[in-house]
Formats: C-alpha cells, sequence, structure tokens
C-alpha cells in the first residue's frame, strides 16, 4: 500500500497559546485537521465563557485566509469554577468540555483543582448536562513517582470521579501507561482516552539517549517500551474510545533547552504522518481512519468532516527548526525521516 486517503481528522487535544506564539503554530493544524480541542491552559487560564469566546477570536484572526479550522474551545477548572460557567458553556455552540488539571500538574497548572471535594457540585452539573470532563491524569503528590503518577491518578481520583458520577462523560487526555489502557478499556461508554503521536513512538530512553533530550520531555512523562507497545496495541485495535490528540505544545528552543526546561513537545507540523509512522511499525492500518477521523467525532457527538486527506509513502525530512518567536521550535522527530507524507491538494 503507497497511498491512504482517510476523512479529514481532528485532534482531540491541541496547545495553541496565545498571541504573539498563536500565529506561528495555528495553521500548522490548520493544514492537517479540521477542528481540534483548544487546551485552556493560558496565562491567566481560560476560566469563563467570555474568555474562551475571545480566545476562539483571536485563533480565527490568526488562520490564514481561507482556512475553514474549527477550533473547539474549553474551559479550565478551578477551585472556583461556578455552575453557572458550565450550564452556560454546555450551551455554547463553542465550548466542547472542562479541563481539569491537578494543581502543579504541569505547565500552567497553578491555578488548577487542589481538591477534587470542591468540585462536586460543578462534576454534578457537566454530567446533567452531558458537558465533557477533560483531565489531566496525574497525581501531584511529592512522594508519588514521576513514572507512576497517571497510575496513581487513577486508583486515587479517575476511579473516584467514576463512581461519584458515572454519567459524567469523561476523557482521559493523553495516557501514557497500559493501565491507562486496561482501565479505560474496561469501562463503559463514558470514559474515553486520546494518544500522542510522541507517546505512541518514544519510550522514556529517549529522554536520556546519549544525554539529556529536552525535546522529548512532556508531561505526563514518556513511560516504559511495554507501556508504549500497549498504547500502540489500543490505538490500532479499532477499539473506539481511543482517538487521537496530539498534546503538541509549543515552547520555545529556549525555554526548553536550559536548567529548568518546559514539558511539552511540538508534533502539530507533522502530526498526521507521525500517526501514520505508527500504525506503519505497526503494520495495520485497519483503522488508522477510525483513530484519526471517527472516534473523538463520536465520542463528542460531532459530526464527521465532509473532507479528506491524502497520505503517500515517500520518505521526508522533518524540518530542524521552525519559525517561532524568540529563539525557533524544534519540532518532534526534527531532521529525522518519515516514511509518509501528506499529499496536498493544487
Ligand atoms: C503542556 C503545555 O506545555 O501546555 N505540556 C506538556 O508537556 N504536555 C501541558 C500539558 O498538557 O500537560
Ligand atoms: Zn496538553
Amino acid at each position: 500500500m503507497n497511498s491512504l486517503s482517510i476523512i479529514t481528522p481532528d485532534d482531540w487535544h491541541l496547545h495553541l497559546r496565545d498571541n504573539p506564539y498563536l500565529e506561528a503554530v495555528v495553521n500548522d493544524t490548520a493544514r492537517q485537521f479540521r477542528r481540534a480541542i483548544i487546551m485552556p491552559n493560558l496565562d491567566p487560564p481560560v476560566r469563563s465563557c467570555a474568555d474562551a469566546l475571545a480566545y476562539r477570536e483571536r485563533i480565527l484572526a490568526a488562520l490564514t485566509a481561507g482556512s475553514d479550522f474549527e477550533p473547539l474551545m474549553t474551559l479550565y477548572l478551578t477551585d472556583n469554577t461556578r455552575v453557572e460557567d458550565i450550564v452556560a458553556a454546555s450551551a455554547s455552540p463553542y465550548i466542547h468540555g472542562a479541563k481539569l488539571y491537578p494543581a502543579g500538574a504541569t505547565t500552567n497548572s497553578d491555578a488548577g483543582v487542589t481538591d477534587l471535594a470542591r468540585l462536586a457540585r460543578v462534576f454534578e452539573a457537566m454530567q446533567k448536562h452531558g458537558f465533557i470532563l477533560q483531565i489531566h491524569g496525574e497525581a501531584t503528590a511529592p512522594e508519588v513517582d514521576v513514572f507512576d503518577r497517571e497510575k496513581v491518578f487513577i486508583d486515587q481520583s479517575l476511579a473516584r470521579i467514576r463512581h461519584d458520577f458515572p454519567e459524567l462523560p469523561v476523557v482521559f487526555e493523553h495516557i501514557t501507561t497500559r493501565d491507562a489502557v486496561e482501565y479505560v478499556s474496561a469501562a463503559d461508554g463514558n470514559l474515553a482516552a486520546t494518544i500522542t503521536p510522541h507517546h505512541l513512538l518514544i519510550n522514556r530512553n529517549a529522554i536520556f539517549q546519549g544525554g539529556i533530550r529536552p525535546h522529548h520531555y512532556c508531561l505526563p512523562i514518556a513511560k516504559r517500551e511495554a507501556h508504549r507497545q500497549a498504547l500502540v496495541t489500543a490505538a490500532t485495535s479499532g477499539d473506539r474510545r481511543f482517538f487521537a490528540g496530539t498534546d503538541s505544545a509549543p515552547h520555545s528552543r529556549q525555554a526548553k533547552e536550559t536548567a529548568c526546561g518546559c514539558a511539552g513537545i511540538y508534533s502539530a507540523h507533522s502530526a498526521l504522518e507521525l500517526y501514520a509512522e505508527t500504525f506503519e511499525l505497526a503494520d495495520d492500518f485497519t483503522h488508522f481512519e477510525a483513530f484519526m477521523s471517527r472516534n473523538g467525532a463520536d465520542f463528542y457527538g460531532l459530526p464527521y468532516n465532509q473532507g479528506r486527506v491524502r497520505l503517500e509513502r515517500e520518505s521526508w525530512t522533518v524540518p530542524a527548526s521552525l519559525p517561532y518567536p524568540d529563539t525557533g521550535l524544534i519540532p518532534f522527530k526534527a531532521g529525522e525521516s518519515l516514511r509518509w507524507k501528506q499529499i496536498l491538494d493544487a
């Protein structure tokens, strides 16, 4: 097989930042995806409908003319999120969920939730309105090993949320472990998970290969090879609860290559090709379109996209660096070659 054509895909987990960075990244995503769930972890975060709608306008303004890319907005949950905010957001055609960041878990999560108990009324309202909860699933207690944070979160927090709010639709974002795959696989229809291209392609050795590799540092951090394999099995299985979400998270080269580098991997530039590389390595494209273009839309209750994208088997090299304010942006797999290439129709 030398060419692939699938329904235009969506990215169900994306960081676009804000001006002056927005313009440098949004068109990379818009070239490959028709829609994306836009993460609200700006500084200050996107906490209200007004914040989300204003951010949406800035995203649309940064698109190249003629683009039909649609940003699907989310709210950032804090200890002080009000039920009214949720009710209003769930009535908006532009807002598609609310994101739970445990406080301190990752980039711009300081305003996140310190105690899940405080959100009981908010979760209740979300459950009532069928409003999707997106979760950064990592425990943050300092004694929990960084490689165990996802598993501990499942046991201590996710299981409790799902027990207390069984009808609440939840997306367990950017899963990285076999434990998460098993937990989601065993769950009923209200739980799904996104999987990133980098967690499908690297294990934790990549962070230390011949020296410290800041461009392979992200949160949740990459895990052991056995976990990567479980993610590949889930992504290629056709199971409707798993779908693409890149977690593409741009930080300038300077912010990555420093004594305390930021977490985040930039994959938007070649996301489609990176996912194709994974399915190629698994030697099974049977469920590629379901994972990229249908499962997420089904879970979010949105129609499939009308257009199609094409990929051809053609070796090409990911650029060493991309334009970005300050010091440029080093994309995932910079300087390495990939086996599939998106073909843009003239
Ligand atoms: C994300 C970012 O930079 O905003 N970083 C990351 O490593 N994935 C935040 C997040 O999703 O954890
Ligand atoms: Zn993210």
